[in-house]
């Protein structure tokens, strides 16, 4: 298959005011937002489902961009990203890639997981996370500056790496950086709440139980439970499913497939909703 079809990019353009729910952290909005006025890029580090696509999909809406959201793997290559020579009816045709377009038009470009993408993808992010701000496309003999609104995100999950796949610091360092975590109880059973509907008392009962299976990171678990599956959770119970089965669908199924960690995760269950 072309490299260029399973990229997809994620194209968005909301106004401020239907910007996706989006509770902050911390200073986050402000950070990304001063950011973006002064042109830098920004990377975003933190464990999955905690809300870092989410608040990139806010954050351009607020700010009025559209969004291209390119995930990466270990195969996407820098051609993957530029655009390449197409064959289109008889003839050769150039097309754009996703970080070209967002170049040319002011977008947003998100690069999630970025380690995970091919070694020759960082060669192409290095002067468009300076002051050059220019992206050459060797192919074309062209040389793109960024327009004015273009702002280049990128998130990776630190817990992921291995020697093999982290950043080298001559990249890491392009980037403003912002700590991603789950947010705080309060702040979680808010989202979880909002997002499925569920009355809070019982959303604080899941975000519990979901602090308590994240101090096991590390010992029986790889990695803690997310946000994502805390509101999957209460999205299923606020649809009629029975609390335990919500759970074990939800936060334990998807976090092991060891008999044994799966049963001291069920004993912490009844533990807090037995
Ligand atoms: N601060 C928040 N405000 C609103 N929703 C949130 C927040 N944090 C998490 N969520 C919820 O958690 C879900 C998962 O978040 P998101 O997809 O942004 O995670 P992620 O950090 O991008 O994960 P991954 O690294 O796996 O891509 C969202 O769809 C949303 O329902
Ligand atoms: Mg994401």
């Amino acid at each position: 298959m072309d490299g260029s079809m399973n990229i997809n990019p994620s194209e968005q353009e909301l106004g401020a005011a239907d910007a996706p729910f989006y509770l902050p952290q911390d200073d986050e909005i402000d950070v990304f937002a001063a950011a973006y006025t002064n042109r830098l890029p920004v990377l975003l580090k933190g464990p999955t489902g905690c809300g870092k696509t989410r608040f990139v999909t806010h954050m351009a809406a607020q700010l009025g961009r559209p969004l291209y959201t390119v995930a990466c793997h270990d195969d996407l290559s820098a051609a993957d990203l530029i655009g390449r020579y197409l064959l289109k009816g008889g003839e050769t045709v150039w097309v754009d890639g996703p970080l070209t377009r967002a170049v040319r038009e002011g977008a947003i470009c998100y690069l999630d997981e970025v380690v995970e993408a091919r070694k020759d993808v960082t060669v192409v992010l290095h002067p468009l996370t300076d002051d050059r701000r220019i992206l050459p496309i060797d192919r074309t003999g062209e040389e793109l500056e960024a327009a004015p609104g273009f702002m280049l995100v990128a998130s990776y999950n630190p817990g992921y790496q291995n020697i093999l796949k982290t950043l080298k610091p001559s990249t890491r360092q392009r980037f403003v950086s912002l700590e991603f975590d789950f947010p705080a109880p309060g702040l979680e059973t808010r989202v979880v709440a909002q997002e499925s509907g569920l009355d809070p008392d019982r959303c604080a009962a899941l975000v519990r139980l979901a602090g308590k299976l994240r101090a096991l990171k590390g010992q029986d678990l790889e990695e803690g439970v997310s946000t994502r599956l805390v509101v999957y959770a209460a999205t299923l119970i606020a649809q009629g499913m029975s609390t335990d089965r919500a759970i074990l669908a939800a936060m334990v199924e998807p976090l092991t497939d060891d008999e044994d960690t799966k049963r001291g995760l069920l004993d912490l269950v009844a533990a807090i909703f037995g």
